[in-house]
């Protein structure tokens, strides 16, 4: 190992930067004044997998702020060795024993739906309609990750997509911003830990979110990865901006830039979005980080002549951190010497970077101090991994034949993942291991006698549909692996992979019960399956829990919890078709659905609509009933709103969980604006035979909206709430906004 020549330190006494008890910004001020431009163009400088044995004179001359831990550009498919927690110790050592200043490097890892205990992917998470659980599975994951030494994780994924064919959809939380906000806000509290406020730090259990692709990702043109996206600003504010605001609300730490242009801007260089409307507008203090390579694509998306022409665009832009590119490495130190970026803009980009050391505590804390234990899943970790898949599993059909109470007979596990681990464990594992997967027929040969279960693999297809002749039920777990689900990885079409439907087709012409159990990391085409099948399970990738929690699904110990995220399009010549319809000159009239729609060769409505989802008992809505039919402009405050009630009522014969939801509509605004926005929910468990009444707060601020010239407003006027099991089957309420006190 060569012996780097080490550099005169500043002793640690003349570090006042190192005084815990100032405030964070004297803190940075005191630190940026004493460093070189050198050093201050290193602060922006993220590399990938920094190795101490390798890197050793690049940490110990102060050339570098950040590492990030990843197999490559698509980390989400490529298992790398896991987290060398040795070699990011050794890295820190070098960096605050040898370097000159001892400023501590910040060590990244894509930790999205967690790190050693894997919950379910983000859209199954979204699915749960429970921020409480998915906050709950971020501290878990924060703390596993901590605990290795990561200090920023690039979660969560704020993209609102109608598109199943972009295999991130896998990633996402859902079509509608109210509930991907609120997802967003609650995974960011979770990994970051809370109350965090912008003067505080976090504790040492916790790691900085990042809400990303800041913004528009999730609009690549025909679903396919790193593709064009051509959308208004009023579309972005009105959508897709929503739930980065709510993350930036929530205190997150840090905001990544996406690969995508918007009509012809990269993101990377978006100067308007980036510094006007998320550090200007929105005062967000943070830190940009690149993504991938982002810096240097500008080259390659044709606005940058040279990787010294990107580092001066993304620079100029607000990215502050590079990941990957070496761009400002190379070439900012440079640019501001000729003049070409002011001192300023490098300044304020390096402050924000030591910002966020100092929220991280990292000057306190350099090296891990997090407990460890085994590094496998805690009791606890699975607990809740298994209440996050059961409370993800979403019924899309049940003819009666599900929960398979009392002595169902000879139950018959079928299909490739029968055995399964890691593929159900989903897309963006890195360091999840599928062997602590409790597996399906692990699962059921825990509950079932011997001679009750039989189970096929699926190699042999024949051999499994005998077996449906001779068991009296089949479990036909199918969907796909998770190689096709995440980043680079979209599809043309949206049907089960090829074979599934044939096999389901002959199970189902045996004429015995069967259900259907799809594990998938974006919306299917179901429409076949719905038919033949007696019940069928949208599972997502679940996680180390899939067996037992699918096990407590179909056996009645839980009711399946989820509600669609996303809805699911009768085939992909319909997409997009969501929940975030806007009204046209020329109105569907749905009520007819023989011509609803406007192709001439099928129909547009699909039953798998946004929040749709059954459970084991069934619930009837009285009328929504307002306490008032007009609501006070300016009312942003449950005391200065309306309530909207509707009792609802368990008709059937299980106590049972309803997401009750509440979408609103402005009737005529200034622009047009969705037939559904989502504004609200609640889940009420309701025994048997008994009645709730559900209380919404419905305030003037819910149906605001930003206007033809970007002004948010709300108007005066008619507008509707609609209140009911999911985005099909709300009633509605006309209320007026008016001008004075209301009631
Ligand atoms: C990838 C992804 C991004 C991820 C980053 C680091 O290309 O776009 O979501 O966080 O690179 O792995």
């Amino acid at each position: 190992m060569v012996d780097v020549p080490t550099r005169p330190q500043v002793a640690v006494a003349d570090r006042p930067w190192l005084e815990a008890g100032l405030d964070i910004e004297s803190r940075v001020d005191l630190l940026l004044g004493v460093l070189t431009l050198p050093e201050k163009v290193a602060q922006l400088h993220q590399v990938a997998n920094l190795d101490p044995t390798v890197d050793r004179e690049l940490i110990a001359t102060s050339g570098v702020s950040s590492a990030l831990y990843a197999s490559g550009a698509t980390a989400g498919n490529v298992r790398d060795r896991g987290l060398m927690v040795a070699a990011i110790t050794e890295c820190q050592r070098i960096a605050v024993g040898e370097s000159r200043l001892g400023i501590p490097l910040l060590f990244g890892r894509d930790v999205i739906h967690g790190h050693r205990t894997i919950f379910p992917i983000p859209l199954g998470l979204a699915a749960t309609f429970d921020p409480d659980l998915a906050r709950a599975c971020c501290r878990v994951a924060a703390m596993e990750a901590a605990a290795d030494g990561v200090g920023l994780t690039f979660a969560p994924m704020a993209d609102i997509s109608e598109e199943p064919r972009w295999g991130r959809v896998a990633e996402s939380l859902g079509e509608q911003p109210v509930l991907a906000g609120r997802m967003a806000a609650a995974m960011v509290r979770g990994f970051q830990g809370e109350p965090r406020t912008s003067g505080s730090t976090v504790a040492a259990d916790a790691v900085a979110a990042c809400a990303k692709h800041f913004v528009g990702y999730g609009m690549s043109t025909g679903g396919r990865d790193y593709d064009t996206v051509q959308v208004g600003e009023n579309t972005l504010r009105n959508v897709h901006l929503r739930p980065f605001k709510d993350a930036v609300d929530a205190g997150c730490l840090t905001v990544m830039a996406s690969f995508n242009d918007i009509d012809g801007v990269p993101m990377h260089a978006h100067g308007h979005l980036l510094r006007d409307v998320l550090k200007g507008e929105w005062g967000f203090d943070g830190v940009v980080v690149a993504d991938w390579n982002g810096v240097g694509q500008l080259v390659s998306q044709g606005v940058a002549a040279d990787l010294r022409d990107a580092a001066r665009q993304a620079i100029a832009a607000g990215v502050d951190l590079d990941m990957t590119s070496g761009a400002y490495a190379a070439h900012l130190a440079e640019l501001v010497e000729a003049g070409e970026v002011a001192i300023d803009l490098l300044d304020d980009a390096v402050r924000r970077v030591l910002r966020l050391k100092f929220r991280l505590a990292l000057f306190e804390r350099p090296y891990p101090e997090a407990a460890r234990g085994d590094g496998r899943p805690s009791d606890e970790g699975r607990a809740l991994a298994r209440r996050a898949a059961v409370g993800s599993f979403v019924l899309v059909k049940n003819d009666g034949i599900l929960p398979l109470t009392g002595d169902p007979g000879r139950i018959h596990l079928a299909g490739p993942f029968v055995h399964e681990g890691d593929a159900l464990l989903g897309t963006w594992v890195l360091d999840g291991k599928g062997d602590d997967v409790a597996s399906p027929a692990w699962a059921f040969r825990e509950r079932l006698a011997r001679d009750q279960l039989l189970v096929s693999d699926g190699r042999f297809s024949d051999v499994a549909i005998g077996m449906v002749r001779t068991a009296d039920v089949t479990i036909a777990l199918m969907g796909e692996h998770p190689s096709r689900s995440g980043e680079d990885r979209c599809l043309s079409t949206i049907e089960l992979p090829a074979g599934q439907l044939d096999v389901i087709r002959q199970m189902a012409g045996i004429g015995k019960p069967l259900v259907v159990v799809v594990f998938t990391g974006r919306p299917l085409e179901l429409g076949p399956v719905m038919d033949m099948a007696d019940a069928v399970l949208v599972a997502w990738h679940p996680g180390i829990e899939a067996g037992p929690a699918l096990a407590d699904v179909l056996f009645g110990d839980a009711e399946p919890g989820g509600r669609l995220p996303i809805t699911f399009p009768r085939s992909v010549g319909h997409i997009p078709s969501s929940s975030l319809q806007r009204p046209t000159g020329r109105p569907i009239q749905r009520d007819d659905d023989r011509t609803s729609g406007r192709y001439l060769d099928s129909l547009v409505y699909t039953d798998l609509v946004f929040g749709f989802g059954l459970g084991y008992t069934t619930f009837s809505y009285g009328p929504p009933v307002a306490s008032a039919m007009t609501i006070p402009l300016g009312s942003s405050s449950r005391r200065q709103g309306i309530t909207v009630t509707v009792t609802v009522t368990n008709i059937g014969r299980r106590r049972g969980t309803e997401t009750v939801q509440l979408y609103v509509r402005d009737l005529a605004a200034d622009v047009t604006r969705p037939l559904l926005e989502l504004a609200a929910w609640r889940r009420v468990e309701i025994a048997s035979g008994r009645t709730r009444t559900v209380s919404f707060s419905v305030e003037a601020e819910m149906f605001g909206y930003y206007d033809r010239r970007m002004r948010w407003r709300v108007d005066p006027g008619d507008v509707e709430v609609i209140v009911g099991p999911d985005a099909a089957r709300g009633q509605r309420v006309r209320l007026a906004l008016i001008e004075g006190a209301g009631r």
